[in-house]
């Protein structure tokens, strides 16, 4: 079983980023498990002073992330750059034994968000993590009404989720024979 773990970069309760993760759980293919992560937004400001003796939620969220096989991350674009809730979940990571390696999917929402999805990747590379190409897509869910059951018996987006997790499954299997 592959282990996937969805965190959505927005914290707005009908965030269409979030959708898109939660119909990625509702399609999961066979052998593969995704699991969502929505604490960020309850996460201390990072400081480096607390890394030699981190807060619960920060031990808690590493433990998680090191249990997951792959990450799907799916991040709005706010401001032209990364979400601060978001951002400041990866500045806890960076220093971790459990991230650097870490295979990612980037799922986005808004065709628009070109300037966040660009400096998410510099962030990812700069703390080593591999983004996984095949896995990782791009739909329009910007004005769109959908929700996570719509995705999910959507022509097109639905096929396209079950794309990128069948590959994100066949790239780890690759990985770990
Ligand atoms: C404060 C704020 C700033 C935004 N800045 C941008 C932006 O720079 N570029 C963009 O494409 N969309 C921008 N948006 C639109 C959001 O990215 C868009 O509404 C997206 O769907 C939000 O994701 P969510 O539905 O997962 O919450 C902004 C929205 C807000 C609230």
């Amino acid at each position: 079983m592959v282990r996937l773990l969805a965190v959505s970069g927005s914290l707005r309760q009908a965030s269409s980023n979030s959708i898109l993760l939660q119909a990625a759980e509702r399609l999961c293919p066979e052998g593969v498990s995704v699991a969502q992560y929505d604490g960020i937004g309850k996460l201390p400001h990072f400081n480096p002073d607390l890394l030699e003796d981190p807060p619960e939620t920060i031990i808690e969220l590493r433990s998680i992330i090191g249990q997951a096989d792959g990450l799907l991350f799916s991040c709005p674009e706010y401001a032209r750059g990364i979400p601060g809730a978001f951002k400041n979940m990866l500045d806890w990571l960076v220093s971790s034994e459990e991230f650097p390696g870490k295979p990612v999917a980037l799922f986005n929402a808004s065709p628009r968000a070109s300037h966040a999805q660009a400096a998410l990747r510099l962030v990812l590379d700069t703390m080593s993590a591999r983004v996984i190409e095949e896995a990782s897509m791009s739909v329009n869910l910007l004005s769109s009404e959908l929700s996570a059951e719509g995705i999910t018996t959507d022509p097109v987006i639905g096929p396209l989720i079950v794309t990128a997790l069948d590959a994100f499954k066949r790239h780890l299997d690759n990985q770990n024979p």
